[in-house]
């Protein structure tokens, strides 16, 4: 793994998210009141874009349908601790956690840890 600079600080302002294509890999840059986080960039419903999405106290609301993930682990917050589950089978489909990405920030940017899958070939 090897780290590498995707924005600088203030390209990405408490609350907002950037996308930024690295490789084959699209990461998804947020910013939760001034720690930032790295996250696959496209939702487990619909593989649809997150960037622009609510980011809110450790959460990130996908701008599409509204499914809610935890900025930290990826982990899905909704609908997964509402719905049970077993009652919506195709709902449990679509509920997956974000990849996350470990991030650094050194002399004002932003530098994530980009897997060797993403590399270009
Ligand atoms: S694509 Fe994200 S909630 Fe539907």
């Amino acid at each position: 793994m090897q780290y590498v600079t995707l924005a600088k600080v203030k390209e990405v302002l408490p609350g907002q998210t950037k996308a930024v294509q690295v490789g084959q890999c699209t990461i998804l840059l947020v910013n939760d009141q001034g720690e930032f986080y790295a996250l696959q960039s496209l939702c487990g419903h619909q593989n649809l874009p997150l960037v622009g999405g609510k980011v809110w106290r450790g959460m990130l609301d996908c701008p599409w349908h509204h499914f809610q993930y935890d900025v930290r682990t990826g982990e899905n917050l909704y609908p997964k601790q509402v719905y049970p589950l077993n009652a919506l089978p195709n709902l449990r489909q679509q509920i997956k956690p974000l990849c996350t990405y470990p991030v650094r920030v050194v002399n004002e940017k932003v530098q994530v840890g980009i897997p060797e899958s993403c590399k270009p070939e």
